[in-house]
């Protein structure tokens, strides 16, 4: 059987976590393959909203497993915290969790050193959602992290020690003031304890034997293909591979074994934190899109930067993940616009250009326009496609024409009713 990878084809929030549990019925597992806390996946059903950081977003599902691969950074303060609050609903939601032994662990100091980076670059900051992210894989690529397998070594707390020395050296090298840290350590300490009684596993060899039991499994991803470390607006990117590609690396999977990707995109863009967005709107079009959307970070709260949607910087993470299919979101938000811009080509330096260029200087690149007439009518209670206005049909029409790969599913509200198969 194969694995097929759902992830965000724009600058992350896209809506992955309700599709992911829109469609866990049809999994037996759902695997997170990359980053970390810095993700909010928001999950509504039943009048209940619930927001994941670390676990993936099918644990609200009795009949699937949901797995934490080695591609994720985990911090287990958080982890826990959202353990307990699972558990509240869920009373036996961490019996099919399982998390990698390979999974590298985010330590206090991590954290510091984060808000240290981001101090330090003063206005040039990457508006990090200040998680621990960077620090935790750059000691991942340094050889130098402390993973989940290691809490049941005897060597952990020495391995612990050495770390943070290190730490401590680069934060005294900052000038930053770590005070807090005995205290942040002794929450740790008490999580990693509470840690030890999950289902810890070596999960590319558990994920082998699925594959050989037939099992159909489902990648999710976090953030979003333009803030991939390698492909994204660098150096206002992610630390992981948010593409296709890390689905591979962060679960130990082979390509071959990977059959659809299905790529979520917003009707419209938005960005937290900062860096290049062509489309960006300051005025009130752009307020108007960040009220109806509700366009508040899941993790920050940090209000999100709203703008049209931007077709080449689709066509760009359709060509580099590989999507088979195209899942649009938040259409509803778009429903009381009489025009709707949408972005197909660039102004760069006075030429056409339908491509991301390199350097993407907002002074240089500038957004071309065709304006499609908007809907206006409220989707939000539409239960079939069939039904779908025309001026609706013909957006979906007029995005797939541009990007080449069909859109299968329209989704009208965050809550998991809200979802058109088309
Ligand atoms: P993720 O990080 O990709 O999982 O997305 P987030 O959860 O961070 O952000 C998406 C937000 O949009 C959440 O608040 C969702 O509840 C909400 N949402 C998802 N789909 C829709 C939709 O179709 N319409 C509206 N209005 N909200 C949606
Ligand atoms: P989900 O999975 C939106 C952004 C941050 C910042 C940059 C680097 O919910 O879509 P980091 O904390 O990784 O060092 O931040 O990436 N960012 C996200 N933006 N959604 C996310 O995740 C994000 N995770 C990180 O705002 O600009
Ligand atoms: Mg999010």
């Amino acid at each position: 059987m194969n694995i097929d990878v759902l992830l965000g084809l724009q600058w992350g929030d896209e809506g992955k976590g309700k599709i992911v549990d829109v469609l866990t019925r049809d999994y037996d597992i759902i695997a997170r393959f990359q980053g970390g806390p810095n993700a909010g996946h928001t999950l509504e059903f039943e009048g209940f909203k619930h927001v994941l950081h670390t676990i993936p977003s099918g644990i609200f599902h009795k009949s699937a497993i949901n797995l934490v691969g080695n591609g994720v950074v985990i911090d287990p303060v958080i982890f826990l915290v959202e353990i307990d609050a699972l558990k509240k609903i869920e009373p036996k939601a961490s019996e099919r969790l399982l998390i990698s032994r390979k999974a590298h662990l985010i330590l206090p100091t991590h954290r510091l050193l984060d808000a240290a980076s981001e101090k330090a670059k003063g206005k040039l900051k990457i508006g990090s959602t200040l998680k621990g992210i960077g620090p935790t894989y750059m000691d991942k690529t340094g050889r130098n992290g402390l993973r989940v397998g290691d809490i049941e070594q005897p060597y952990f707390l020495e391995k612990y020690q050495q770390l943070v020395e290190k730490h401590c050296q680069l934060l005294d090298n900052y000038g930053f003031d770590y005070a807090e840290l005995p205290e942040l350590e002794k929450k740790w300490m008490d999580a990693i304890e509470a840690f030890r009684k999950l289902q810890l596993v070596d999960s590319e060899h558990y994920l082998h034997g699925a594959l050989r039991e037939n099992k159909r499994i489902l990648a999710e991803g976090a953030q979003g293909s333009l803030l991939d470390i390698d492909f994204g607006s660098y150096p206002f990117v992610t630390s992981s591979t948010t593409t296709a590609a890390g689905a591979c690396t962060g679960l130990g999977v082979a390509p071959n074994t990977i059959k659809n990707v299905l790529g979520i995109f917003k009707a419209y863009c938005t960005r937290v934190g900062s860096g290049p967005f062509p489309t960006e709107l300051f005025d009130d079009t752009g307020e108007m899109l960040r009220k109806n959307g509700n366009e508040f970070g899941s993790t920050t709260g940090r209000s999100r930067r709203c703008g049209w949607l931007d077709l080449p910087a689709l066509k760009y993470a359709v060509q580099i993940n590989g999507v088979t299919e195209l899942m649009m979101m938040k259409a509803d938000v778009l429903d009381t616009f009489d025009e709707i811009n949408v972005c197909t080509e660039y102004n760069y330096h006075n030429q056409r250009i339908d491509h991301l260029p390199y350097a993407s200087d907002p002074e240089f690149l500038k957004p071309e326009y065709e304006s499609l007439p908007g809907w206006n009518c409220d989707l939000t209670a539409l239960t079939n496609w069939k039904d779908a206005p025309e001026a609706l049909v013909n957006y979906v029409k007029f995005i797939e024409k541009h990007v080449g790969v069909p859109i299968s599913l329209v989704s009208v509200g965050p809550d998991r009713q809200q979802t058109l198969k088309i």
